[in-house]
């Protein structure tokens, strides 16, 4: 099968399924983590768009963060229940396609991950929108992924640009929210033995003005 074929639940359930470990680590991600640890960050409700098996949901609720997670890949979810349950914590998981999901009316939250949703431009960017809307006032969308300057180094993350970041995009994708951080550079991952080596990444933080 190419990475391409497939529906997004077929691929990446047929990947977990495939996966003997976390495929991106138990450990939550770097950047958000960084984020967490700001002295202005005081959020207490969290929504992680993709969160797959669970790593940053489950950090997140570790401490103490009210969380919703979704991703469209039922075996990822079930994975990642079984997470919580190790990790002692409660953490709202919905198996939903980023393509149609749309929060309850009326729901917000104080900050919204999408921590490497790989998806076409079009379900990335309405990803960013709905998480955008959701946001409380003073709430913040954290953003990590690869950047399109990955495109051509298919040993690790998606290889079409399509399915890459670039900063002008999430800048443009959110106008009413105020940057706080937008970076793109090489780094060293190591989140697990699918993320792990150099790698061409984008860090987006902007927040709801309040
Ligand atoms: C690279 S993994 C990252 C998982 C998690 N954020 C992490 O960092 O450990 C990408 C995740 O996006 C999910 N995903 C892909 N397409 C999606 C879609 N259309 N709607 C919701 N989730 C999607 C996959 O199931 C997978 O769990």
């Amino acid at each position: 099968m190419s990475r391409d074929e497939g529906s997004s639940a077929e691929r990446w359930d047929k990947r977990y399924r495939a996966a003997a470990e976390a495929p991106f680590g138990e450990a939550p991600n770097v950047y958000l983590k960084t984020i967490c640890a700001r002295p202005d960050f005081a959020a207490e409700t969290a929504l992680s768009l993709a969160d797959g098996d669970g790593r940053n949901g489950a950090w997140l609720a570790e401490r103490g963060l009210a969380v919703t997670a979704v991703d469209v890949s039922a075996v990822a979810t079930e994975r990642a229940k079984a997470f919580d349950r190790r990790r002692g914590v409660t953490v709202a998981r919905i198996t939903a396609d980023l393509a149609d999901w749309s929060p309850e009316p009326g729901q917000s939250w104080d900050a919204v991950f999408v921590i490497y949703l790989q998806g076409t431009t079009a379900l990335r960017l309405r990803a960013l929108k709905v998480a955008a809307a959701a946001l409380t006032p003073g709430g913040w969308l954290v953003v990590e992924g690869f950047s399109k300057a990955q495109a051509g180094r298919p040993d690790i993350g998606p290889n079409d640009p399509d399915r890459l970041y670039a900063l002008e995009e999430l800048r443009a994708a959110v106008p009413d929210l105020a940057v706080i951080e937008a970076w793109a550079g090489r780094l060293d991952l190591d989140e697990g033995p699918r993320h792990r080596g150099e790698a061409e990444i984008v860090r987006f933080t902007a927040r709801r003005p309040v």
